[in-house]
């Protein structure tokens, strides 16, 4: 049976949605600056699950002006972009990296040093040693960091466990707050001056990612809907080395680091094959790295490839990449005899809701930052480790324009027709993930694309029948908002007449070929 309409509004000074480095840097900074502010934090998962956590590699960052510079960053930045990012938020992000590590290090983060310097390791498209990392958890390390100074401020209310249905918005357009459906499955409103999306990536609408379960796209779908704009849905990245393996439960990565470190890829036929894609072998950025991935997939009709480790010293491999050992040994694979078989997957999104140079969005009252937000930084394919950068970086300049005036509250009542039913449609999730695998994965196709893209709108219906209906469940608006955000990827793919970045069709031109076409007809 549906719940009944919503009867619990609650207001708030600042709204954060999602616990990972972007919305919980923002929230600290915030609750510390303004302790008579309340600062109210929505995580969907009661474990406080994130992509954050999961981060392996580290942050790219210069430290090191001997042997590397800004001018290096950004230059890497821009040619792993394609020719799509944003020279001045490049710059922007590059420059104040070095400010924000420092911050985050004060605040308790531990990264490797080795001979007395911060240790840097190597990834994709680097071409300095530049990326600060903690061993391979660097992810756990700053959240777990950045979890106990949110335990410390008590002007932060963490909700975890409540899941973001819906914006609100007022009569002018602008964002006033959120509908949220709590544990129980109760609906509620919590109003709010300012709201920040921090709901981070989308991996989970294809079925083979890197992801965890939470990023089903949530902030995104919702702004889109709100009528923000969202652009750059096409350009997914698909990390060449995700594990591999009949026994593992749930997604595992396998650094590129862990390349940085001198693994090479072979094919099943035991042959390295990346110097026949790029000069810089097996740390080309990562769409020509995943494209070669899968090309010698297809040649050799195998399911995977495989990630020779045995010219890494044993120490090393222990000491700076303990979990990824660990994770191996428990599978049986020994790394000094074994490669370790793996494929590409869905990691991370390029595009998302498109903010300016602060986070805002088109929409009033609207900010966005971290993996759902597209500012300009990763073009048509991220550099590697520029994500927690770009995080770390937008949720601090963020926080400084949403202080600058803090918006008064008000209490306001606002109606919700929105109302939780138990409709699963977990078939139809699973539908939608391998459809979106086959269809609008590494390499597309028009008559794919659009095949896909009818299917999607026949979801849709489904979907949004039972929505109408109030016999959606949470899951349901999980569904809803995972086939909102493939259908901006597959629309957004076709609308692109030119292969550039991490986008592939293969009936289209690159860029270049298309230019050199245009010349000589
Ligand atoms: P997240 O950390 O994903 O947090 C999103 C939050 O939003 C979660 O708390 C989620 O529960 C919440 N949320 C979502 N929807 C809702 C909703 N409807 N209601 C309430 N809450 C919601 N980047 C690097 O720079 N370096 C690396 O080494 C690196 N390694 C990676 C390894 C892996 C395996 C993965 C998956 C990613 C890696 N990345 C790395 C990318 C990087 O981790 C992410 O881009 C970054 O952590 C995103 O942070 P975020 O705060 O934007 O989002
Ligand atoms: C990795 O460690 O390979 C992931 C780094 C990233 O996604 O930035």
């Amino acid at each position: 049976m549906p719940e009944t309409h919503s009867q619990k509004i609650a207001s708030t000074d600042f709204l954060v949605i999602g616990s990972g480095v972007a919305g919980f840097t923002y929230a600290i900074k915030l609750a510390e600056r303004f302790p008579e502010k309340q600062i109210t934090v929505i995580t969907k998962s009661k474990t406080l699950e994130s992509n954050t956590r999961y981060a392996q590699g580290g942050i790219a960052v210069v430290t090191d002006t001997n042997s590397d510079s800004f001018e290096r960053h950004i230059e890497d930045t821009l040619i792993a972009g394609d020719g799509l990012c944003n020279p001045n938020v490049v710059r922007a992000i590059v420059t104040e990296g070095p400010e924000r590590i420092k911050e985050v290090a004060d605040w308790g983060t531990h990264f490797d040093f080795q001979d007395g310097h911060v240790a840097l390791g190597r990834e994709g498209g680097h071409t300095a040693n530049r990326i600060i990392h903690r061993g391979d958890k660097t992810g756990k390390e700053l959240s777990n960091v950045l979890l106990s100074r949110v335990k410390g401020l008590s002007n932060i209310q963490l909700l975890k466990g409540h899941m973001v249905l819906e914006l609100m918005m007022n009569h002018a357009g602008a964002c006033c707050g959120v509908i949220i459906a709590g544990a129980t499955g109760r609906v509620s409103i919590i109003q709010s001056p300012t709201t920040v999306l921090a709901t981070g990536g989308i991996g989970q609408v294809y079925a083979y990612t890197t992801n965890p379960s939470i990023a089903t796209g949530d902030g995104l779908a919702m702004a889109h809907r709100a009528g923000a704009t969202v652009s750059g849905m096409e350009f997914i990245q698909f990390h060449p080395t995700a594990l591999y393996h009949p026994d593992l439960k749930g997604p595992f990565l396998i650094s590129e680091a862990v390349r940085g470190a001198g693994a090479r890829l072979k094919n099943s036929l035991g042959e390295y094959f990346m110097e026949k894609y790029h000069a810089q072998k097996d740390l080309a950025p990562r769409d020509i790295v995943s494209r070669a991935v899968f090309a010698e997939m297809e040649r050799t009709g195998a399911d995977c490839v495989f990630l020779d480790c045995s010219n890494i010293d044993k120490h090393e491999m222990k000491t700076h990449f303990p979990t990824i050992s660990k994770k191996c040994a428990e599978l049986g694979i020994n790394l000094q005899t074994d490669a370790i078989p793996v494929k590409p997957a869905a990691h991370y999104l390029c595009g998302g809701i498109d903010t300016d140079l602060n986070g805002a969005t088109s929409v009033p009252n609207l900010y966005a930052i971290g993996e759902c937000a597209n500012t300009g930084l990763h073009g048509a394919n991220r550099l590697a480790s520029n994500s927690l950068l770009e995080a770390l970086v937008m949720a601090h300049r963020c926080y400084l324009t949403t202080s600058l005036v803090p918006a008064k509250r008000e209490a306001q009542p606002y109606e919700t027709v929105l109302s939780i039913g138990t409709e699963l449609l977990q078939p139809l999730r699973d539908e939608l993930r391998n459809k979106m695998e086959a269809n609008a994965g590494i390499l597309r196709t028009t008559a794919k694309l659009e095949s896909v893209l009818l299917r999607l709108k026949e979801l849709s219906t489904v979907v949004e029948s039972s929505l109408q209906k109030g016999e959606l469940s949470v899951e349901g608006y999980e569904l809803r908002n995972m086939i909102a955000v493939s259908t901006l990827i597959v629309q957004q793919s076709l609308h692109r007449k030119a292969n550039v970045g991490g986008y592939f069709n293969t009936d289209l031109l690159t860029a270049n070929q298309l230019s050199q076409a245009n010349h000589s007809a």
